[in-house]
């Protein structure tokens, strides 16, 4: 059966598997949910068609000017469901211990009781949607298949952008009785017989829930992202971060970017940022002027599987097929392959809406639109954004699009083997103390280098924007364990490989003392990524300091940024050792919460680095490295 025969014959109700397991679960969950319709997505255009038209007439979707937007979709979410929510968020393994103190945890047992509560009746008056989707190529060796049960026909046509969906999987798990996750989900709003719908159902009571030894989700309350386009977050990092465990490989909040220099010689990198941190921007890198013939290309922007190959090598790929990326701030200055990519077939959520039939959000051109609707759907004028303050897109506005329009999509994008890793990069969002970046001595070093990452918080959660917390590897709202453990698997992982990636930190945010960011970023970064890139090969210089190798000024290419002082440089990486060890209290706090699961290696490394750091007796501007005890110090210890 193909799609296109499929589709004049097709009646959605009809099942599109023969999986027994598959259909008695579906008719249990209607049992429970009480749908008005069934309907199995075939994944076709036709049938995506037919539920973006259906979207227009509702309500939920704007269709745009397709002269200027073709293809494109735009939607306004409810005020109160407009980012992930992590206090909302559950880890429901058997054991409290299991999860760890950074993950809510609720007995399993319990929480089932609640969730039948909430999902009974949940979908009546709605149609339920039966989602198959995989996360990597359908069929591929490091894929993974999940089943979502949603009431959202938005969702539906995200899930499309995100994923790979319908038929084709369908007929995946047919083949072989491949392992699904069942992932069931309901905005919570159910339609009394006659009652009109609204724009964005959704309900203010949500529950994003995971049963990580059974490989289960259940979301509740929530339309948007993260909490909905339940392939993404809850099954590639929250369920899969336990698959990984068990069968040796990584499930990270991470890019996956190429760097081709001009002889032709290609590495990769992946790396963790936290959410709204840069990782987008990053993995679609276009090189600055002065770096002729050197070309980023883009694999991932949000999350990687890793494995180690045959030969002791990482390998990774994107399980996903979309971009869900941050919509303000995104420019043809700053991100030109973002902006081609969402130029078409693209869904745009809590942008705001043009006269023209456009979107518009802050910073994507220097002039705002003379008045435009904003997220809410009130007018709004650059004169009113000025008196109120009130922002036209919400700073956690979105775009879906699909990864194949990335103009630097990398050709290896979707080989389902992955691409070599050579390198891992963390990276925070920090206006002070920590460098523009810096190498970890090794791989253990390395780890405790992601553990004890920290980064302000942003809008892509709910709570509060700009304070400072600890986001090991970025996974902190990601891991579906014992943090503890993570940090465990993650040295763990070392011991199988023949060739080990390289570790580096980050920082494109620090400040100067007028609250501007000190480095250009965006096009700017890839003077560090090739510094990354060659100390990767061994081939750069860099000098030792008590945290890690950085590179000297003299070991970046600086042709075409030659208006960044060089005092600036040094104020970038400028390592303060007395700021410092208020990091290292800070590591403290973390480990502490951690420490009945927290691996020697951890501990070793504060050690270490604690040494490293000195007495705090020294000057504060002393050298980094006194070649020989100062005066000072010789006075000291007579
Ligand atoms: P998630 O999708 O939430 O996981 O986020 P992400 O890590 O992909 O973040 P993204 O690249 O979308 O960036 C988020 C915000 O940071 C956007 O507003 C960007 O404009 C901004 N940003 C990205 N890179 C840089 C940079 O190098 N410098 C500065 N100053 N801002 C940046
Ligand atoms: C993030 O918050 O890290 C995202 C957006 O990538 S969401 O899919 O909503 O989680
Ligand atoms: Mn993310």
């Amino acid at each position: 059966m193909t799609i296109a025969n499929l589709q004049s014959t097709r009646e959605p109700s009809t099942p599109l598997s023969e999986n027994k397991h598959l259909l008695r679960w579906v008719a249990k969950i209607a049992e429970l949910t009480k749908p008005a319709h069934i309907h199995w997505v075939d994944g076709s255009q036709q049938e995506n068609d037919t539920l973006c038209a259906e979207m227009v007439e509702s309500g939920t979707f704007v269709r745009l000017n397709q002269e200027l937007w073709p293809g494109c979709y735009y939607a306004r979410s409810d005020a109160n469901d407009v980012a992930r929510v992590e206090d909302r968020t559950f880890i429901c393994s058997l054991s409290k211990e299991n999860a760890g103190p950074t993950n809510n945890w609720v007995n399993p047992f319990e929480m089932r009781r609640k969730l039948k509560e909430l999902f009974s009746g949940a979908m009546r008056g709605r149609t339920m949607y039966v989602l198959a989707f995989s996360m990597g190529p359908v069929g591929g060796a490091m894929s993974q298949i999940g089943v979502q049960l949603t009431d959202s026909p938005y969702v539906v046509v995200n899930m499309r952008i995100m994923a790979r969906i319908g038929l084709p999987v369908f007929q995946e798990i047919d083949k072989d009785n491949k392992r699904v996750v069942p992932c069931v989900h309901s905005v919570g709003s159910p339609l009394a017989p006659g009652q009109k719908d609204v724009p964005w159902p959704c309900n203010n009571e949500k529950y994003i829930v995971h049963f990580p030894e059974t490989r289960q989700i259940w979301s509740y309350g929530s339309g948007y992202g993260g909490n909905a386009l339940l392939g993404k977050k809850c099954f590639a990092l929250r369920i899969a971060s336990n698959m990984a465990r068990d069968e040796g490989w990584m499930a990270e909040h991470m890019l996956i970017l190429g760097v081709e220099d001009p002889s032709g010689e290609k590495t990769y990198v992946a790396g963790a940022f936290p959410s709204a941190c840069g990782k987008t921007n990053f993995s679609m890198l276009i090189p600055p002027p002065a770096f002729a013939g050197w070309k980023v290309w883009t694999v991932g922007d949000d999350i990687a599987w890793i494995r180690p190959d045959a030969h002791g090598r990482l390998r990774a790929i994107n399980p996903e097929a979309g971009l869900f990326g941050v919509a303000p701030g995104t420019s043809l200055k700053t991100n030109r392959n973002a902006m081609a990519m969402l130029s078409k077939n693209t869904i745009f959520t809590n942008t705001a809406l043009t006269p023209e039939g456009g979107v518009w959000w802050e910073g994507m051109t220097d002039e705002p639109p003379a008045e435009c609707l904003d997220w809410q759907g009130n007018r709004w004028t650059p004169q009113i954004g000025k008196e109120t303050g009130a922002k036209a897109a919400h700073p956690n506005s979105r775009f879906t699009a699909p990864a194949s329009q990335c103009p630097t999509i990398d050709p290896a994008w979707e080989d389902p083997h992955g691409v070599p890793i050579s390198a891992f990069i963390f990276g925070g969002r920090r206006a002070t103390n920590i460098p523009l970046v810096y190498q970890a001595f090794n791989w253990t070093s390395g780890v405790y280098v992601g553990a004890t990452m920290g980064s302000e918080m942003t809008a892509a959660a709910v709570g509060t924007v700009g304070k400072v917390r600890r986001d090991p590897m970025a996974m902190l709202p990601f891991c579906g364990y014992h943090m503890g453990d993570y940090f465990r698997h993650w040295i763990s992982m070392q011991h199988g490989l023949s060739e080990t990636p390289r570790i580096f930190h980050v920082n494109w945010f620090r400040k100067n003392g007028d609250g501007k960011f000190l480095w250009p970023g965006f096009a700017e970064n890839m003077r560090v990524l090739k510094w990354i890139v060659d100390r990767s090969h061994g081939r750069a210089l860099g000098q030792e300091t008590p945290i890690g190798w950085m590179p000297c000024y003299e070991d970046l290419e600086w042709q075409g940024l030659e208006s960044l002082p060089r005092q600036t440089f040094e104020q970038l990486q400028e390592f303060d050792r007395v700021a410092w060890r208020s990091e290292v209290m800070a590591h403290e706090e973390l480990f502490l919460m951690l420490h009945d699961h927290l691996p020697a290696e951890m501990v070793y490394e504060r050690e270490l680095l604690i040494c490293r750091l000195g007495t705090g007796r020294e000057p504060v501007h002393a050298p980094i490295h006194p070649a020989t005890p100062s005066r000072n110090d010789l006075e000291e210890l007579l």
